[in-house]
């Protein structure tokens, strides 16, 4: 959480953090990831049998090391769109029998070289757990279950003995399941009216806990904001005792999935643009509990977090999906997704886990190539970001001026401010560590900044920028990264034009 004081241009800004004020646990979910079967993600991303820099089972090394550089904890699969005529059991077993199907999410051929097996082996190889989403448009709640079994069962059952014949003994446990994707979408194959789906979703949620009790349910909601999201949760969101033991603490639903993607050709409204997102969480969370108010839901049973499991900067007219939506990212992408990661942290209590769509290729901060990996700009603050901000939120408090120019969307603008410096701040699990972010969205004007609460006379610094907001990287020069130094933490501190700024001291040293 983040208060803000507005102040005018002239003044000089004030930034107060307390490491005492613990708020709220950061989920390390938060730096999630997501490959979908669309465009250079899997195939030439992840996977590529035929490229010298992959390991003997055709997984790209260099994809591997950057996933475990950005210590991912847990990468949504298999879709997306993709999802909505996706049948598992095509990708399972002996390649030279698995069938070619014709794709309609993004208008290609699946071959399903690629399927659970290696997706989960690579999970295990990266370090990093999987999160499932089940067909919701042309599959069946028979084949759902079937592919929980597969997956989970340690029981003498037929699917669980699949797995066993295709060469995998031990269970792989998956433990996040998602009940379907953007369902409301007209895009979507099967879309559904909210009162279908909620029905649905319901039913197939009871279904699969019976199966299998511990894993954690993800409902799908819609951007947060929206009558489909009230009236899921509401359905969704119960005191469910049937069948699960007659438990008092169960809950079928765990997180409610949401998705914003953001996007402007002009650098402020897309840097603030990200603040939709913030206000989109706090409505979200006030639907959790106006559900679980109706509901009569006892505080016995976990409150239901946010599950963010679509997130970025991305202009489907600029980058289309059926053209693999590969965007090339500018740093004024960077700093929007600078403030998107400081929403996250400002927002902790309220988020089980957030996911970039997507990992690798697709709107992606990683991108391959024949002779190895390009980090696009916003590369940077995340790879910041998961180093350094996990742990708990901390209050903040920033005095500074305000952007007041258009925003996108639109209704930003009088309902969550844009102060020029977004910040957010975090202590380390261990407590003894402070850190600082600070994203200056402005175009032409560093701001000197009085610090309150930073300790000691060593101070790292950990800044992200380049020559403009229009910088980008590509194979052949990198225009943006991080450059380190160290701030001896008196007078004023320089925040640059254009940057994402860490700072980070010893708490109470
Ligand atoms: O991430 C790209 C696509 O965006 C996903 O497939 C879909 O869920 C969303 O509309």
């Amino acid at each position: 959480m983040a208060t803000f004081t507005k102040i005018s241009e002239d003044e000089t800004p004030t930034i107060t953090v307390n490491s005492k004020h613990v708020l709220s646990k950061i989920n390390d979910n938060i730096y999630g990831g997501f490959t979908e079967h669309m465009g250079r993600c899997i195939y030439g991303g992840i996977y590529d049998p035929g490229s010298p820099l992959s390991d003997s089972d055709g997984y790209r090394k260099d994809v591997i090391e950057a996933m475990r550089e950005l210590r991912v904890p847990v990468v949504r699969y298999p879709g997306g769109n993709f999802v909505a005529t996706y049948h598992w059991l095509d990708g399972v077993g002996p390649r030279e029998k698995r069938p070619r199907r014709p794709e309609l999410a993004w208008i290609g051929v699946e071959s399903n070289e690629f399927g659970t097996d290696e997706f989960l082996n690579w999970c295990e190889i990266v370090g990093t757990e999987p999160y499932f989403a089940l067909n919701f448009g042309t599959g069946t709640l028979d084949e759902a279950l079937g592919w929980l079994e597969y997956c989970n069962s340690d029981k003498d059952t037929y699917y669980a003995n699949l797995r066993r014949k295709n060469g995998r003994e031990k269970p792989w446990g998956v433990r996040y399941w998602a009940l379907g994707n953007e369902m409301w979408g007209p895009w979507q194959v099967g879309q559904m009216t909210k009162e279908v789906y909620a029905a649905q979703a319901y039913q197939w949620a009871k279904a699969m806990k019976l199966l299998d009790p511990s894993i954690e349910l993800i409902l799908c909601g819609q951007d947060g904001t929206s009558s489909w999201d009230t009236y899921v949760l509401k359905e969704c969101i119960k005191w469910d005792v049937h069948g699960l033991g007659g438990s008092t603490t169960a809950s079928l639903i765990r997180m409610h999935s949401i998705h914003i993607y953001t996007a402007s050709k002009e650098h402020l409204p897309n840097a603030t643009a990200p603040k939709s997102a913030e206000r989109a969480i706090e409505i979200t969370a006030g639907l959790i509990d106006l559900a679980r108010i109706e509901n009569k839901v006892p505080n016995t049973v976990p409150r239901q977090t946010i599950c963010f499991d679509e997130w970025n900067v991305w202009d489907p007219v600029r980058a289309p999906g059926e053209e693999g939506a590969e965007e090339k990212y500018t740093l004024s992408d960077a700093l929007a997704v600078s403030v998107w990661l400081n929403v996250f942290i400002r927002q902790s209590k309220h988020i089980g886990m957030a996911n970039i769509a997507q990992s690798i290729n697709v709107i992606s901060p990683l991108m391959t190539t024949k002779n190895g990996i390009v980090k696009q700009t916003t590369w940077w603050p995340l790879l910041l970001f998961s180093k350094y901000m996990r742990g708990h939120t901390i209050a903040v408090h920033v005095r500074c001026s305000e952007y007041e120019g258009p925003t996108a969307p639109a209704w930003i603008r009088g309902t969550i401010e844009t102060p020029w410096l977004d910040v957010s701040a975090s202590l380390n699990e261990a407590g003894t560590t402070t850190t600082l972010a600070v994203v200056n969205n402005h175009e032409h004007r560093s701001f000197s900044t009085q610090i309150e609460g930073v300790d000691g006379n060593s101070i790292e610094v950990y800044t992200v920028t380049g020559k403009g907001v229009n910088a980008v990287n590509t194979e052949d020069k990198e225009e943006v990264g991080i450059v380190e130094s160290t701030w001896d933490g008196k007078d004023l501190f320089e925040f640059p034009k254009h940057s994402l700024t860490l700072l980070r001291w010893k708490s109470g040293s």
